[in-house]
């Protein structure tokens, strides 16, 4: 086992009615804030209107930036940075999904400096500092209420980039389950594929395993695995929401890692569809997990598979090795395309084999994609076609 350093400084309020706080933490940060949206839903939903009313209770001055679109583009990040340094804002406040919160953190970012935010991102510079970002979660997914990264896309350069920083690192997140209720069954599943996705990464992977940690990743998946299907039938079932939004935080929120070496694999694929056709992140995540899975099953990697197979999905460890392992990703896949009902191969969702190469090449940067097993353009480009 590695050592390593925790050290999750997110303040959570998790639970109905908790917003009353909002005033009272946002003005530690001083008085004048952005507030960030995407495109309405907080509107219809009537959480708008319950974020003003606390923000001028609290007495605090209040600027918007909406229209932050699903895989949020770097030009909502421009005008949320240039509008910072224009009205002198203090503080952030990101109310929506992973895509509203993660413009919101490079806009934070983009505050402080005099370059454009892209460079961030694109030329990899470090983020010194950033303003201070609290948020507002109204989609159980991506766990950007609780981590460190944000994912930005260039359509002008066909890129989707996601980095951390610490600066980034919400202070405050307010987690009321009630907020998705009006979440759709689609956004839930993808909801749910991503938080799958995001355990799956680290569960599996080439670093030394933490028997605690891997025991805790295995009760997280039984309960994506339990709870989406109820969220999508009863949208206002509250304890199915709840243990979704709070798997989503702690999904990716480092917890797991537990000093492991991480290297993703399924993420910089998936990164690359979105940038391309502008998918759902946990669509993609869906369709390439069972076969990225598949590709790298072999006598070195099974145990992994039959750890899995046998806790999360119960199979019967009397089973041969590899008969526990296809049969764990069969389950898988039957979890993400008939009880969730995601699409399940590219063809369904337009994704050309013409761009196999392409796509390839930039999920592993003309290199190797380390990660569970170490991937090449070419392994890339086979796992793209399983996908067909
Ligand atoms: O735009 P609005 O009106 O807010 O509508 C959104 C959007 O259309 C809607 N929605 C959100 N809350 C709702 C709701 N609809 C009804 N009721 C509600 N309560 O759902 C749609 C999707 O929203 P979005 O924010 O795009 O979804 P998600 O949270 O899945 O975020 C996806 C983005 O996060 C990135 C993805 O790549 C993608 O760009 N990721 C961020 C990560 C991170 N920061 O750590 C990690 C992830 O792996 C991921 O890459
Ligand atoms: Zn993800």
């Amino acid at each position: 086992m590695n050592s390593f350093v925790y050290n999750i400084p997110v303040k959570v309020y998790f639970g109905e009615n908790q917003l009353i706080h909002l005033g009272e933490e946002l003005s530690k940060y001083g008085k004048r804030v952005l507030l960030t949206y995407g495109g309405g839903t907080i509107k219809k939903i009537g959480l708008y209107d319950k974020v003003i009313e606390e923000i001028e209770k609290a007495g605090l001055e209040v600027y918007e930036l909406s229209g932050i679109e699903p895989n949020p583009r770097i030009n909502s990040v421009r005008e949320g940075a240039q509008l910072c340094k224009d009205k002198n804002i203090d503080v952030l406040l990101a109310v929506g999904g992973g895509s509203t919160i993660d413009a919101t953190k490079w806009i934070a970012a983009g505050a402080c400096v005099d370059f454009d935010p892209w460079d961030f991102l694109s030329k990899k510079v470090s983020v010194k500092k950033a303003l201070p970002i609290l948020t507002v979660l109204t989609l159980a997914a991506t766990g950007s209420e609780m981590d460190n990264g944000g994912v930005i896309s260039n359509p002008e350069t066909k890129d989707k980039i996601g980095l951390g920083a610490d600066p980034l690192l919400p202070k405050v997140s307010f987690l009321d389950p009630t907020y998705t209720y009006t979440v759709s069954q689609y956004q839930t599943a993808c909801g749910a594929a991503d938080m799958m996705s995001h355990i799956i990464e680290v569960y599996f992977n080439m670093d030394q395993d933490l028997y605690m940690l891997d025991t805790f990743m295995e009760g997280m998946m039984k309960t994506i695995i339990k709870y989406a299907p109820i969220a999508m039938k009863e949208p206002d079932n509250y304890e199915a929401r709840a243990n979704l939004m709070w798997t989503s935080s702690w999904a990716i929120n480092g917890f797991i890692n537990g000093g492991k070496q991480l290297a993703w694999s399924c993420h910089p694929m998936e990164h690359e569809l979105s940038a391309l056709y502008d998918i759902t992140h946990g669509l993609g995540l869906a369709i390439l997990t069972p076969r990225w899975l598949k590709y790298c099953l072999d006598e070195t990697t099974v145990s992994k598979y039959v750890q899995f197979g046998m806790n999360v999905f119960n199979i019967d460890s009397k089973l041969d090795d590899m008969e526990i392992a296809k049969q764990a990703i069969h389950k898988l896949s039957d979890f993400l395309f008939n009880t969730l009902g995601l699409d399940n191969n590219f063809t369904k969702i337009s994704i050309k084999e013409t761009d196999f190469e392409i796509m390839a090449k930039k999920s592993c940067g003309g290199g190797v994609l380390e990660g569970f097993k170490p991937l090449q353009q070419s392994d890339i480009e086979e796992i793209f076609k399983m996908c067909l």
